[in-house]
């Protein structure tokens, strides 16, 4: 018997349903807080630079002019600060490593969702980007493309995005995968881009 999606497979560390893209504060940005951040950022502990990371207090940190901005990361100065050198004077977490690329992507994601702190209970504001991330088509209007990767395997899937070097492709079934460019034979790869409009 065949197997053919199984490069793909296990070239993606996560498999995530679809429905799981309505990313929150408190289920998926929360626990990575207190990780990495909870010890200098927290009511309960210390709150260095007047930031505390708990969902209640958090709320004061996001908005157009703050360091968290809605729909928008690559501008909100607290994704910028994970993104530092760790020797710049700026760098967070303090007096450690970076984060994860994984988590660095997953507070990402959260922002350009509308930073949402619980989606079982939002605010206004947040319900708009939360009913619009909803609707909004998906990145190629939802074809599903043949993909291919450099062992010759390919998989159905549609794109749904695009980042600096992974493409997240969505199967039929719903499964998403996040699939390294670099994997991609180079018709694929530039599939990629194109969609992504790039
Ligand atoms: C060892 C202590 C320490 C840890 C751990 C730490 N920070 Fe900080 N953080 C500070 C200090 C001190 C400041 C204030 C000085 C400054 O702004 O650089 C600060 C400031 C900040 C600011 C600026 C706040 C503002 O209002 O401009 C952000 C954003 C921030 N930290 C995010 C984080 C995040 C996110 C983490 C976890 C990934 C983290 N920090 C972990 C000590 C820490």
């Amino acid at each position: 018997m065949k197997i053919p999606f199984s490069l793909f497979a296990a070239a993606s560390a996560i498999l995530l349903p679809v429905s799981a893209e309505a990313v929150d504060y408190v289920g998926e940005v929360l626990p990575l807080m207190k990780k990495h951040c909870w010890n200098c950022h927290s009511n309960e502990k210390e709150v260095k630079g007047s930031l505390a990371l708990e969902p209640e207090t958090l709320s004061d940190q996001i908005g157009k002019y703050n360091i968290i901005r809605p729909g928008d990361p690559e501008t909100s100065g607290f994704v910028e600060r994970l993104k530092l050198d760790p020797g710049h004077n700026d760098f967070m977490p303090r007096k450690a490593g970076p984060l994860a690329k994984r988590e660095i992507e997953k507070i990402e994601n959260w922002i350009r969702a509308g930073a949402v702190i619980d989606k079982a209970n939002p605010t206004e504001e947040e319900a708009k980007f939360l009913a619009e991330a909803k609707s909004a088509p998906a990145a190629d209007g939802g074809a599903f493309l043949l993909w291919r990767n450099r062992e010759g395997r390919t998989l159905e899937a549609r794109m749904h995005s695009l980042s600096k070097d992974s493409v997240k492709l969505v199967r039929k079934d719903g499964k998403s995968f996040d699939v390294p460019l670099g994997s991609l034979d180079d018709e694929s790869a530039a599939q990629a881009k194109r969609l992504a409009g790039e």
